[in-house]
């Protein structure tokens, strides 16, 4: 088979995938975002839901081993299963590439001695993803959810079908809860491809109805036509990356809907060679989109990008994009609430009681820190925990700590199916509460389709 630089392929359909080198990139701020979050939620149940499994290898070009597809980095955590709370569900559409990934695992799991086997720790789904959405949802309701869309380009990702997906995020009665994530790999470099023909009016109408259909929403011709339709010829690189971030920024607006947390980052094609056809080099291949309601994880997946973003593309930097505005967007720049800074604990509650006037109970300090330290399950425990714990008079004490805003109540259903009242921080003086967009290397503000961009001192 012919080899093109920019384009993901199989050799066979017995054989392993092939990819470029950024995909290294891609993969190791899988490998280590997987092994961070099942750090965190590995004394509870909890899935990864791998819905492009692949084959478990991905042969790098230009490399002569082959390394862990997001498959086997799955597949590789069960080595810290101590529990026994790990299930992962691997979806491949592909029959020949299902049988190669069960030959991999299988082997896989002899050669690391590991407590784990197909069928079922591991289930191996041969199936379009669109077509399992309801199975997988009901399968995993009783534990902690990572789900990863890793396609090779648009047209098996309509936006409807993930909106399903992700719309779960947000509870039944309407709080984006934690405990479902999402990473996503946005293939801008198929999209680009198809604007090319686009603006060279050559495009085919089944090309811009894949468009239409994975951007969903989104009016992506009215963005993409206050571009010149020389844009790719002229290669000037700033604009283009420009139209990039227009139709990432507006296609991540979308995840507010169900998501607090959204963190978008570049990849860059990064080969290592210098020849000088290769025009693409440091040019933007794809985002990774990480959506989250759990403050926490975008910390912990900033790391390895943050060291890819400062990473060298042959001599020259990926050049980020500087400021909000640049992109035409109404911003203002805010400095962060002092609330939002990390402050102990024990100050925030001196703050509190400044802010009250009031000197308040021991009991309602310890818990308000109690509930500070739940923090991976937003700050907040159900009703008996609370009652049981601090053995508090209902009717006085809850409606006080509503009155003064230190907690709210909503409704939540339990892992076990039963509908509870869940109690929350919620003062601002205690927890922050914003909505977030991490683009690239700068942070805003999310409200109502608003974005306002923060500068940390
Ligand atoms: C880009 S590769 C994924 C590589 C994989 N994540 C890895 O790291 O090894 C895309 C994979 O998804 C499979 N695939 C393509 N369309 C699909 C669909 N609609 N549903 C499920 N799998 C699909 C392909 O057969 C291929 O194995």
């Amino acid at each position: 088979m012919s080899s093109n630089k920019n384009v993901t392929m199989k050799d066979s359909a017995s054989e392993n995938l092939k990819f470029p080198e950024h995909t290294k990139e891609k993969l190791d701020g899988i490998k280590y975002y997987y092994k961070v979050w099942f750090n965190i939620v590995k004394g509870q149940n909890s899935y990864i839901i791998d819905f492009y499994a692949g084959t478990g290898y991905c042969k790098i070009e230009n490399a002569i081993s082959q390394i862990s597809g997001s498959a086997l980095l799955a597949v590789d955590l069960f080595k810290n299963d101590d529990n026994k709370k790990l299930g992962v569900f691997l979806i491949n559409n592909d029959v020949e590439q299902c049988k190669l990934l069960e030959t991999n695992i299988s082997d896989y799991i002899d050669k690391k001695k590991l407590q784990a086997s197909v069928g079922k720790e591991i289930k191996i789904i041969e199936s379009d993803w669109k077509l399992v959405i309801d199975e997988i949802l009901g399968s995993t309701s009783d534990g902690i959810r990572l789900f990863l869309f890793d396609p090779y380009g648009i047209k098996s990702i309509p936006w409807g079908n993930v909106e399903l997906l992700i719309k779960n995020a947000k509870s039944e009665f309407g709080y984006k809860e934690t405990g479902f994530e999402v990473l996503l790999n946005w293939g801008w470099h198929k999209i680009r491809r198809i604007l090319g023909n686009y603006y060279k009016n050559r495009f085919s109408n089944k090309e811009l109805d894949n468009l239409d259909k994975f951007f969903g929403p989104v009016k992506w011709k009215e963005i993409v036509d206050q571009y010149p339709n020389t844009i790719f010829s002229e290669e000037d690189d700033n604009k283009i990356e420009k139209l990039a971030y227009d139709l990432i920024r507006a296609y991540a607006r979308n995840f507010f809907k169900f998501f607090r947390y959204v963190k978008v980052h570049p990849i860059h094609y990064r080969k290592k060679r210098k020849e000088s056809h290769l025009k693409d080099k440091g040019k933007i291949m794809y985002f990774l989109i990480f959506a989250s309601n759990y403050y926490e994880a975008l910390n912990i997946i900033d790391k390895p990008f943050k060291e890819s973003r400062e990473a060298k593309i042959f001599c020259n930097l990926p050049k980020g994009q500087k400021t909000f505005s640049d992109w035409g967007i109404n911003s203002k720049e805010i400095k962060p609430k002092a609330s939002t800074r990390r402050i102990k604990i024990n100050d925030k509650i001196k703050r509190l009681e400044e802010e009250l006037g009031e000197n308040l109970f021991q009991k309602t300090k310890n818990i308000i820190k109690y509930l500070y330290n739940e923090k991976s399950h937003d700050y907040g425990c159900p009703d008996y925990v609370l009652f049981d714990k601090f053995k508090i008079n209902e009717e006085i004490y809850i409606p006080y700590l509503k009155r003064t805003r230190i907690i709210d109540v909503r409704l939540k259903r339990t892992k076990r199916g039963n509908i509870i009242n869940y109690y929350f921080l919620t003062h601002p003086i205690l927890v922050d509460r914003s909505e977030y967009l991490f683009l690239n290397n700068e942070v805003f503000t999310h409200q109502d389709g608003v974005f306002d961009k923060i500068i940390f001192e």
